[in-house]
């Protein structure tokens, strides 16, 4: 069997896993800088369009942060806990108990350029979502959409998934793709991108607290 073959076959015999946390969900967003995606969480959330969830906690990783900025503006609880010259399991261990402490049950990357740790990752089993701008498993890791735009593929976009121990690599909950457009640069592609960042997120995380989708293998799908 080839690899490819022991994962299918891995994903056929895997026992589902059910996603949905009761309502209201309380989510805990960490980002290290603009927050846009952050903030398009929040809109949905204020207009009703993302139901039975509520902003538990910001974290941010980096003082400056523009994201932490906003999360204030909006009166949101929030929390500066800086990474820098940390070791990683150690400032981890501090996130998860500021999670813990604001009773949080879902966790939503939103622009946090940090890997998580081992524990981190155990210590919110199938409850960390991360936006990553590429259709994954295209582009991981840092610059998506210039290496997209560098690489000339005709379709691009986002995607939101699951965070497992390695890099943008976790169960996909939903993808949104865009043409890039013959006069497209790398800039107005990212820009176009975000625009559908925007609306995967809070589509995605409707999708994970509904109960409707559950983990089969690999793969998220209705049950
Ligand atoms: C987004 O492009 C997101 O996909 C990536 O980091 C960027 C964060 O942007 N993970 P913002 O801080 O949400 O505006």
């Amino acid at each position: 069997m080839t690899p490819e073959d022991e994962e299918s076959k891995a994903s056929k015999d895997a026992p589902s896993l059910r996603t949905e946390v009761r309502p209201p969900v309380r989510l805990g967003v960490l980002l290290s800088g603009r927050g846009s995606n952050f903030m398009a969480i929040a809109q949905s959330i204020r207009d009703g369009q993302l139901k039975g969830v509520e902003i538990a906690v910001v974290i941010s990783n980096v003082a400056e942060a523009a994201g932490i900025s906003e999360a204030q503006q909006l009166g949101l609880p929030h929390a500066v806990l800086v990474s820098k010259d940390r070791a990683r399991a150690e400032h981890d261990a501090d996130v998860v108990r500021c999670l813990l402490e604001h009773r949080v049950d879902l966790v939503c990357l939103a622009g946090y350029m940090r890997l998580l740790s081992p524990e981190f990752i155990t210590a919110f089993p199938t409850r960390i979502l991360n936006i990553h701008p590429s259709l994954l498993p295209a582009f991981p890791g840092l610059d998506a959409q210039q290496q997209a735009f560098d690489y000339g593929v005709k379709w691009a976009g986002c995607t939101v998934h699951f965070v497992d121990e390695h890099l943008d690599h976790g169960t996909i909950v939903l993808q949104r793709a865009i043409p890039v457009l013959d006069d497209d640069d790398a800039h107005s592609l990212a820009e176009r991108i975000l625009a559908e960042e925007h609306i995967a997120y809070s589509e995605a995380i409707a999708r994970v607290v509904g109960g409707a989708w559950e983990i089969r293998g690999r793969r998220y799908v209705k049950r």
